[in-house]
């Protein structure tokens, strides 16, 4: 029996979120401590594909004559169209450790994973660019109008330097960095932050236009303090970053008062990430504070945090 894997982790934005969508470079790791993991196996003749959902103790067939029932049997329908083939004989398990609606992106990595997944079943190679071209397509349909950050971060599962209809550009680190994701424990839905964020900008362009340019600079020295390794600087433009977040009207009581412990508590910087209003903030500090801040991060309302982690 053939047995295929496939992987895809949780991602954080370390700057540029909301900006991004405005043609405002970004930049974004992969967090490999919460991944999408799916396995597909070659399943009796004639029982088609059946998905089991670990995470969410979920079972249902794949219906090629309902593609659009949900994301992980659209992403099966544009997989099969783009391999040209009928749907195949699979089990396929999907198991998460991704918190969903928390801005990690958990649905861009399932759609991902399952891509992933399903190509290699069917004998097809789909390349990096393929399958995020195919998982940019699931998340247009379900988060209103994405940058494509989210998805490319995910499938490249790699540091990504981003800017729409750019080439992406993967960011190399001086020396290893360990960012804290500090989960608010309150969900938020993205798309609608993002529809808010653009009638912001609808109503208030000098504002907001002077608010995106801003950004934009935070953003482009972040890339040169990452790569160089100056995590005080970093630490210094994240906090500035977020101060130009709750101009831009995406921040929250949650987030502001998880920035404000993690500043008093002697981070170098913290910053909501994503979509804002909820989810995920990030913290960075030097190495030996980190057990320190995730105590007094969680004493003071945090419900989760996880580390995201790049090497040179
Ligand atoms: C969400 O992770 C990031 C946003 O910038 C939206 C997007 O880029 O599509 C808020």
């Amino acid at each position: 029996m053939e047995i295929v894997k496939a992987s895809a982790p949780g991602k954080v934005i370390l700057f540029g979120e909301h900006a991004v969508v405005y043609g405002v470079p970004a930049i974004a790791i992969p967090v490999h401590d919460a991944r999408v993991t799916v396995v597909a196996q070659d399943a009796p003749l004639g029982s088609g594909i059946v998905l089991h959902n670990v995470t969410l103790r979920e079972t249902w067939a794949f219906d090629p004559a309902v593609v659009n029932a949900n994301p992980v049997s659209q992403i099966i329908g544009l997989v099969l169209h783009a391999a040209n083939v009928q749907p195949p004989d699979l089990s396929i398990t999907i198991d998460s450790s991704i918190p969903v609606a928390s801005g990690l992106g958990s649905g861009a990595a399932v759609s991902a994973a399952v891509g992933d997944a399903v190509a290699q079943s069917c004998g097809v190679t789909l390349d990096r660019e393929q399958l995020n071209a195919l998982v940019y397509e699931i998340e247009k349909q379900h988060h209103g109008t994405p940058s494509g950050i989210d998805n490319t971060v995910i499938v490249y599962q790699q540091p990504i330097f981003f800017r729409r209809e750019h080439p992406i550009e993967p960011i190399s680190v001086l020396r290893p960095i360990t960012f804290l994701v500090v989960d608010t424990g309150c969900s938020a839905t993205t798309k609608q932050v993002v529809a808010d964020v653009r009638r912001l900008r609808e109503t208030q362009p000098r504002f907001t236009q002077t608010l995106l340019t801003e950004i934009e600079a935070l953003v482009n020295l972040a890339h040169t303090a990452l790569s160089e390794g100056d995590h005080h600087l970093l630490g210094n433009l994240m906090t500035q970053n977020h101060r130009l977040l709750q101009s831009l009207t995406v921040s929250s009581y949650e987030l502001d008062h998880l920035v404000n412990v993690a500043l008093d508590a002697g981070a170098y910087g913290a910053k909501l990430s994503g979509g804002g209003r909820g989810g995920n903030m990030i913290v960075l500090s030097s190495e030996d504070r980190l057990d320190d801040l995730s105590t007094a991060l969680l004493e003071a309302g945090a419900v989760r945090v996880l580390r995201a982690n790049l090497s040179p």
